[in-house]
């Protein structure tokens, strides 16, 4: 009896299907994405008001050995829901995020055997699209290799593209501003030498986020949210038709993703606007996360740091002790250099100096043995993540900083051994408890072990995902550096506070440095997905190696801006003591500027030349503004409409200085302090790389 009935359904189905030419819809203010079976093949489509965002694009997955969903499909059947509700996040931009979609569940069905069924569903927001593929329990489906994702985006026309090589094991390129059909990235692979490991074998792919601008005013971001037990997506462009096609970066055998229904890919995005300021505002990839897993998150907290890291980024002292793990003494004990920046004398500074100006926390690198030998030679054993030089007294440091009020900073660099890392997690996250250390900054520069698999691969993806579990277990935030780019999953796990996964400002230590459109770039790339540990705060901006030939490429009032524009709960003020010291004015704003806030407005933004944002703090009446341009001078206007009205608040503004620019006189900066109200209009002078930032207190009656 069951199994006629269950035969009835099936026959209803396959009516349904037959009856189904029209195609499904769902949309949102602007935005409407269709869905259309054509010839059997399931296609989208999306449009923001009367103009094409992507024209009619393929879907689908092809599995290993066949008799996957990437033939023609039956429909079974759809439903649309609409969804209005809003969630508080446990630190970030904004106090509440609204998540408001109308979602479209297509049911796809084989039309032979073994009939596997496979839904997409589909979430329309006034912003843009998401959409995954979802494949539900079923006995015709257990175990599946994805050997490709079929996903398109067929873009209508050539737009500008603001892109980076799609890598398999990075992302710390700098970005090249071209057409789609000019996209090669031969040229940035090959000179890029300054980045540890490359491989990007496909020249015609991009990484995402992508940032599109249409010749037609849109501004279109692709990426994806919700990375999770799947290979990072890249994107192959046909320059000739602007047909854009998933690429998923494969794993250590060239498969892309071992899969068992039932399961989910992450959610392909699309954000678009006609106004570039509405992407960065855009919650869209946020709420396509699942809410927070953690039980409790009380003990997450926001921190700025200092940290011994620049003075060796900068080659003034060195993570390593010993020149090499053979220069030993007669008793067997490495011999030091005296070069060792992680010295306890060293670390206590820091601690002195971070009490001295209410910063939360002191990263220090290089303080465990393995720094000898660590990256290059793909060794599996190089860290314990426990055992300190002898240099490097944990008790007492961690003694003094508790005395200080000070909380320390842990760093675990991996250099790409994950099974190593993953072997000493629990005692290394132990360890940490023990010595009260709340964060971590996590690293895997090299070739990833297991041998073969990529920082951006299934792998590393679930790797991350364990660390951040494993580290919550434990009470530990994280801040993972060459990770793969973030996704939104902090929304799910808020100890996940920040990543690198992008070009920070240690590159002006190391190579050539970024040009000043870099960081009016990376917000409307890099920062879609999520915070990032980019390290501002540089204001010794030459001269500050041995051979004199690195230079920040900004002025000192766009290092403070940084703060405001690149948000990061976890906000590194990277110089050395000594260099802060040496400009106690202009290092009160980075003193003051909160690192998690109640509002966040964008007031003006164009990828590639400028930037202004303002956010209020959390819990307080306080503003801060931070606004950048490229290396062009420009003027900001700026209306206060968003302080309190009727309130009186002082303006203290950290502006470039007359004959500021970041090539001739980066250092030159004034402050100037005004009384004003939600009335009053302030017009910004930045300089050629320059910037500017604000803050607004009120005003004591
Ligand atoms: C690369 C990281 O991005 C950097 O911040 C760190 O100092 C080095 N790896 C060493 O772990
Ligand atoms: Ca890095």
């Amino acid at each position: 009896m069951k199994k006629y009935l269950f035969l009835l359904l099936l026959a209803a189905g396959h009516q349904a299907a037959a009856q189904a030419t029209a195609p499904l819809s769902a949309s949102q203010g602007k935005v409407k994405l269709t869905f259309a079976l054509a010839g059997g093949r399931p296609t989208y489509a999306v449009a923001y008001g009367p103009k094409a965002v992507v024209n009619t694009s393929r879907l689908g997955i092809a599995f290993e050995g066949g008799q996957g969903f990437d033939g023609p499909l039956v429909l079974l059947g759809s439903e649309v829901k609409d969804v209005d509700e809003t969630w508080q996040p446990v630190w970030g931009e904004v106090k509440n995020i609204r998540n408001h979609y109308q979602q479209l569940t297509v049911h796809l069905r084989q039309p032979a055997a073994p009939g596997r069924r496979m839904d997409v569903v589909f979430r329309v927001f006034a912003d843009g699209v998401g959409f995954r593929y979802e494949f539900p329990r079923q006995l015709a489906l257990g175990n599946f290799v994805v050997s490709d994702e079929l996903t398109e985006f067929a873009l209508p026309a050539d737009h500008q593209a603001f892109w980076i090589p799609g890598d398999y094991d990075t992302n710390e390129y700098l970005y090249t501003k071209s057409r789609l059909s000019a996209v090669d990235n031969t040229a940035q692979v090959k000179s890029s030498t300054e980045i540890a490991v490359r491989e990007a074998p496909d020249a015609q792919a991009v990484a995402t986020p992508l940032m599109l601008k249409s010749d037609n005013g849109l501004y279109v971001n692709i990426h994806e949210a919700a990375q999770v037990d799947y290979p990072a997506m890249q994107l192959h462009v046909d320059g000739a038709s602007h047909r854009l096609t998933a690429r998923l970066v494969p794993d250590a055998v060239g498969r892309k993703a071992f899969l068992h229904a039932p399961s989910r890919t992450p959610w392909r995005t699309l954000i678009v606007s006609d106004k570039a300021p509405d992407i960065l505002a855009s919650k869209l990839i946020l709420n396509l996360n699942e809410p927070n897993k953690l039980a409790t998150t009380d003990w997450i907290k926001p921190m700025k740091f200092v940290g011994v890291w620049w003075e060796m980024q900068i080659g003034r002292s060195d993570w390593k002790y010993a020149n090499s793990l053979d220069t030993l003494d007669a008793r067997g004990q490495l011999i030091p250099t005296g070069r060792h920046g992680a010295n306890t004398a060293n670390v206590k500074r820091y601690i002195d100096f971070a009490a001295a100006h209410h910063l939360d926390g002191v990263l220090v690198e290089g303080w465990n043995t393995g720094w000898e030998d660590w990256f290059g030679n793909w060794k599996e054993r190089v860290f314990d993540f426990v055992t300190p030089y002898p240099d490097f007294n944990v008790q007492q440091i961690s003694d003094y900083a508790k005395s200080k009020g000070v909380q320390m900073i842990m760093h675990h660099e991996t250099s790409g051994a994950a099974t190593n890392y993953e072997q000493h997690l629990d005692t290394a996250y132990q360890f940490m408890n023990r010595y009260g250390y709340p964060a971590v900054k996590t690293g895997y520069v090299g070739r990833i072990i297991p041998r073969g698999e990529h920082h951006d691969g299934q792998w590393m993806s679930n790797h991350f995902v364990r660390v951040a579990e494993m580290a919550a277990k434990h009470h530990v935030a994280v801040d993972m550096h060459e990770a793969v780019r973030p996704t939104g999953l902090a929304r799910t796990y808020p100890n996940w506070m920040a990543s690198e996964a992008g070009r920070g400002n240690e590159y002006n230590a190391f190579s050539i440095g970024s040009p000043p459109e870099h960081e009016t770039i990376m917000p409307f790339t890099r920062f879609i997905g999520g915070p990032m540990d980019y390290t501002p705060g540089i204001f010794k901006l030459t001269n500050y190696e041995p051979t004199g030939q690195r230079r920040v490429q900004t002025t000192l009032a766009k290092q403070l801006a940084l703060y405001v524009v690149l948000y990061s709960p976890l906000q590194m003020a990277a110089d050395l003591p000594e260099n802060y010291e040496a400009h106690p004015d202009a290092f009160r704003f980075i003193e003051d500027v909160p690192v998690d806030w109640d509002d966040t407005r964008i007031l003006a933004a164009e990828p590639g030349d400028y930037l202004t944002t303002v956010r209020k703090a959390k819990n307080k009446d306080e503003w801060y503004l931070g606004s950048i341009t490229d290396e062009k001078p420009r003027t900001q206007p700026l209306k206060l409409d968003f302080l309190t009205p009727g309130r009186r608040y002082e303006a203290t503004i950290y502006a470039d200085g007359k004959d500021a620019d970041w090539q001739k006189n980066p250092a030159s900066y004034q402050i100037t302090k005004q009384v004003v109200t939600s009335k009053s209009a302030l017009t910004l002078r930045l300089a050629a790389g320059g910037g500017a930032a604000i803050s607004f207190k009120p005003v004591s009656k």
